[in-house]
């Protein structure tokens, strides 16, 4: 069942039911200044970080759900109605919302009156704009009221929501003209402010919610919107909002547009007041006079259009299956931008309140994005790289505001070193920026202990190769991708953290999942130093990554798969002598796509296995059987219910990994199935099971041992998007960046006839073309560059601004 659909010509999804499965939501804003909206205006904004400077309310876990947001109501004699249907949900004659790239446009229709509600963030402002149009639809004259509400959050979510001792006291605004302030703490050690504002005068304002809802009111039934009157109430602590009152008169088939804003405004310290008492708000005046006109919002728009396009331009696809055009071309890239900007903080599922910027997740993050803004992904490796520690070591997380390492989580989880060997290889092959490992970089964030990056690297590889267990393999230390298999933690009381319970190291406890990253991108260490003409270290790290291979078929090959790792006492993980929890996906899918046992069979058997044992007509499940009852020698991937999360639930993060290995091999048509089985836009059909956004990947859909199988959960924020992208853009469609230039290098079902790509890289744009006459897997026949035939599947490295035409025929 569906509740809405695709529109690929507005590159939107159109939500066309209000009450859908989970609230689904769009994220509004690119920079500094962020919205996150659902379907019917729930969410909230923030500037930069979601728990320090969160502008507005959001109860997770409330009930109704979703209520807080950015809400109108419309009183139309009695009937009182919003657009978006919540919070009051009369029943609307229409509804409508379109999720766009970086804007949402929300509408309603009740008894002959439209309203229309367009949000946006606009390049370059600190500010969500919200313009609201109503039409009379009916024969007859109406008059009715408007009513805008919103909750401010006193600036630090967690504090504001738990401290309330204190912030029932320190609430206060100022309302000057059409404008509402937000001025909780600006006495005293915060030099900023919030304002709503509409560039029309109201009827009214509130700014107590106890006087616009009542004390024992509801956002359904709010006491000013019932009488038809706001009482212009002065916030004194407490709860302060922002709501106001339009009386509106249309004659049949008038219509009238108002534009709001939400800003975020600093002011320097010697700056602060305009008056003893009173806020400086030149700058919010400034901004506020910036969106006032239909023309200055409609710039806004285009503006942000144009920037998407932009963005999306330098990897176009053309093929004959709309549902993969519209998610390479639209929503995979789209989610990576945002996942990148976000991280893992702020969504419907991360309360904004929790984990800073992960290590690893922040690294791979970059295979999704890197290609769209590589000066962004730039800064972004050196910022990761700078709370790198001196031993290659890492801060599991660090935090976006002060982009320091964070202490609490530590560090530990032994993976993380080698995925930024893998971020800032995707970045020299996206750009051929080389200087890059020159840069100087902090370790521990302490400028005394700077280094050039390619230093950051050298000591990631040797870390790992320095860290190697009883049979030679990497030892895990808290965990390695997998947070959840805990081999050093043994925690017996509720509440303790697996993350950080436990010895930070262990001496046995190993991981052949780390051992296929350490072949993988030892591999791309290697090439990197050959390029760098360091052939001798090259040599050498080439030396360690061959004897890894080795130590991985002798002391993690299971007979028909790779073991997952071994456990404190020595104890195989992920072997046919476990009782449970015998094969698990991640080190099937890193080591092949390492290319371990690829010439011994080891490799082709290890993926049948994937397909035997773990594959499911929702995705591939992350280990089988699934653990039944908790385990202190594991940690919290027991701690789960059979067929959630990591124990044994369809992990979308991985499942690309799959499809990868399956390229390694060839297997075009199983690598496009595994691709298709998570992919959104082919799950659209069950929303009503998967219940998250059908536009979007989710990090987890329950598995085949779950009760709720199928049903997908923490959709936005998750690696899935950067590995999806990858896994479609460069492991089927085969348009792979090296350190030297484009590889074409396909590997498609053999049904497919055919697609085109165009690819802007390094400031060319190569319009490629693949056919497949032959109805190969795998494989090609010939490449023709501007029409002339080209040795080899290595695209030449062309000066900016140049366009080519590629042909490129698969078969044998
Ligand atoms: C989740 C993991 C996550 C970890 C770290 C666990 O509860 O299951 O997916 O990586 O927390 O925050
Ligand atoms: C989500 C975390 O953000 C990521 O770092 C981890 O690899 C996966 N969960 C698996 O545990």
């Amino acid at each position: 069942m569906k509740f809405g659909h695709f529109d690929d010509v507005n590159k939107e999804y159109v939500i066309t039911a209000p009450d859908t499965p989970l609230p689904w939501i769009n994220y509004l804003g690119n920079e500094d200044f962020f919205t996150i909206l659902s379907n019917t205006c729930g969410g909230y904004s923030f500037y930069r970080d979601a728990r320090l400077r969160r502008l507005t309310r959001y109860r997770y876990n409330n009930c109704p759900l979703d209520s807080e947001g950015f809400h109108i109501y419309i009183k139309d004699g009695n009937i009182i109605w919003n657009p978006g249907w919540q919070p009051v949900k009369t029943p609307l004659d229409s509804y409508c919302c379109r999720h766009g790239l970086g804007y949402s446009v929300i509408s309603g229709e009740k008894n002959g009156l439209s309203a229309k509600q367009e949000f946006l963030v606009p390049m370059g402002n600190n500010c969500l704009l919200m313009r609201v149009t109503c039409e009379n639809k009916s024969c007859i004259s109406k008059r009715f009221s408007l009513f805008p509400y919103l909750e401010f959050c006193l600036w630090d979510a967690l504090d504001d929501s738990s401290n309330f001792q204190r912030n029932y006291s320190t609430g206060e605004v100022e309302v000057s003209g059409n404008a509402i302030y937000h001025k909780t703490e600006y006495r005293e050690r915060r030099n900023h402010y919030a304002v709503f504002w509409a560039n029309r005068d109201p009827a009214g304002f509130d700014t107590s919610r106890d006087s616009f809802i009542g004390t024992y009111g509801s956002p359904a039934v709010p006491d000013a919107v019932i009488s038809g009157c706001c009482k212009n109430s002065v916030a004194h602590g407490w709860q302060p909002i922002a709501a106001q009152q339009f009386d509106i008169t249309l004659g049949p088939g008038e219509a009238y547009s108002l534009i709001f804003g939400l800003g975020y405004i600093e002011n320097s310290d010697d700056d602060k007041w305009e008056e003893p008492g009173i806020i400086n708000k030149a700058q919010a005046r400034r901004m506020i006079s910036e969106y006032d006109s239909d023309e200055a919002f409609s710039r806004a728009f285009n503006d942000l259009r144009d920037y998407w396009e932009r963005l999306l331009s330098n990897y176009r696809i053309s093929s004959s299956v709309e549902k993969l055009d519209r998610m390479v071309n639209i929503w995979n890239q789209y989610q990576c931008m945002v996942t990148f900007n976000m991280s893992r903080s702020a969504s419907y599922f991360e309360s904004g309140m929790g984990r800073g910027m992960g290590f690893r997740d922040s690294c791979q993050d970059l295979f999704g994005f890197v290609h769209m803004i590589p000066e962004r992904a730039r800064e972004r490796i050196l910022d990761i790289a700078s709370t790198q520690l001196p031993d290659g070591s890492a801060y599991h997380q660090y935090q976006p505001l002060t982009k320091k390492g964070n202490l609490a989580v530590g560090s530990g989880f032994n993976d993380d070193p080698l995925w930024l060997i893998a971020g800032t290889d995707a970045y020299l092959r996206e750009t051929g920026d080389w200087s890059i490992l020159n840069e100087s970089v902090d370790f521990d964030n302490d400028a005394s202990l700077a280094q050039p990056l390619i230093e950051h690297l050298r000591r990631s590889f040797s870390f790992t190769a320095s860290h190697l267990g009883p049979h030679g393999l990497p030892l895990i230390g808290r965990a390695d991708w997998n947070d959840c298999l805990n081999l050093n933690c043994f925690s017996e009381h509720p509440g303790e953290s697996f993350q950080i319970t436990g010895a930070n190291e262990g001496p046995v406890a190993e991981s052949v999942f780390i051992a296929g990253m350490f072949v993988k991108y030892g591999k791309a260490w290697v090439d990197i130093l050959r390029h760098m003409k360091l052939d001798s270290e090259a040599a050498e790290a080439e030396a360690a990554v061959l004897s890894m291979e080795k130590t991985v078929l002798e002391h993690g090959w299971d007979g028909e798969w790779f073991r997952r790792a071994y456990d404190a006492f020595g104890h195989v993980v992920g072997g046919r002598e476990c009782d449970e929890g015998q094969i698990f996906l991640e080190p099937q899918g890193m080591c092949v796509m390492a290319g371990i046992g690829k010439d011994s069979g080891e490799a082709e058997k290890a993926l049948e296995s994937v397909q035997k044992y773990l594959d499911t007509k929702y995705g591939v499940v992350l280990l089988t059987p699934a653990y039944t009852r908790y385990r202190l020698e594991l940690g919290e991937i027991s701690s789960y219910p059979p067929g959630y999360k990591e124990n044994a639930g369809i992990f979308c993060h991985n499942n690309p990994w799959i499809t990868c290995a399956e390229t390694v091999l060839g297997h075009g048509n199983r690598a496009f199935e595994t691709y298709s089985r998570i992919c959104p836009s082919y799950t659209e059909d069950i929303s009503d099971i998967h219940r998250t956004e059908p536009y979007v990947y989710s990090q987890m859909i329950a598995g085949k041992d779950a009760a709720g199988f199928g049903e997908a959960k923490n959709s936005w924020l998750t690696g899935t998007a950067a590995w999806t992208f990858l896994s479609i853009s460069q492991a089927i469609l085969g348009i792979k960046p090296t350190l030297d230039g484009l590889l074409i290098d396909p590997c498609i079902p053999a049904d497919c006839k055919g697609y085109s790509v165009s690819r802007r890289y390094r400031g060319a744009v190569y319009n490629i073309t693949v056919k497949n006459p032959a109805s190969v897997e795998y494989g090609i026949k010939e490449i023709r560059l501007n029409g002339d035939i080209c040795h080899g599947n290595l695209l030449p490295v062309l000066p900016p601004g140049e366009t080519v035409d590629v042909q490129v025929i698969m078969g044998a």
